[in-house]
């Protein structure tokens, strides 16, 4: 199935909903991704700032997805629910390390498939990159779906905190 999606930038009021994404989906992000930790939430407006200071400074581009309910929600005239999120960090020479994760409630609906495509364009374009680096672990054969379709090709074994991975590329 085809997802249509939207990034938008990371900004200051994305705050609420990106704050009521990661409680709403904590438990589930955690069974394959390190839990953020009781400080990440009691302390969410101050590591907002530093991302969004962080992200001024050309180090990091972080990006909220939003699913394609227009129309008349309360979120907006622009509509859309926050529904992932996709990141780069350590952006430097050319290259960056990609990241992502998509709510629950929105799962295995092609949307990690096409805010990757989405995001690589933009790398591409915009932030002016000319080649991508991701990590996953061996026990997420989603992820490593969601990289292969994206032209990301095997770059070598590692390990992802504690457990074993593989690092992937992408030339732009
Ligand atoms: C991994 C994640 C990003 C995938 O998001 P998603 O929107 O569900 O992904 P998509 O729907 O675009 O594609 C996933 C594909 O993997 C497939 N897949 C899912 N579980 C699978 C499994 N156990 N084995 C093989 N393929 C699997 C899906 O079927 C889908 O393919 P399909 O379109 O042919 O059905 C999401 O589950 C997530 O955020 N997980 C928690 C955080 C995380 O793991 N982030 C990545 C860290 S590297």
């Amino acid at each position: 199935m085809v997802s249509m999606v939207r990034l938008e930038r990371l900004r200051a009021d994305h705050a609420p909903a990106l704050l009521a994404f990661e409680r709403e989906n904590r438990a589930y992000f955690a069974r394959t991704v390190p839990d953020r930790g009781d400080a990440y939430f009691a302390g969410f407006a101050a590591y907002h700032a530093a991302r969004l200071a962080e992200q001024e400074t050309g180090g990091i581009h972080f990006h909220v997805v939003l699913d394609d309910d227009g129309g008349d929600g309360d979120s907006g005239s622009e509509g859309g629910r926050l529904i992932g999120r996709v990141n780069l960090v350590d952006v430097e020479r050319g290259t960056a390390e990609l990241g992502y994760r998509i709510a629950e409630r929105a799962a295995g609906r092609g949307v990690a498939t096409a805010a990757v495509a989405a995001l690589c364009r933009l790398a591409a374009t915009t932030y002016g990159l000319t080649s991508l680096t991701a990590r996953t672990t061996l026990d997420n054969p989603a992820s490593r779906t969601v990289l292969e379709r994206n032209g990301f090709v095997f770059a070598e074994h590692t390990t992802v905190g504690d457990r074993p991975g593989v690092r992937y590329e992408r030339e732009l």
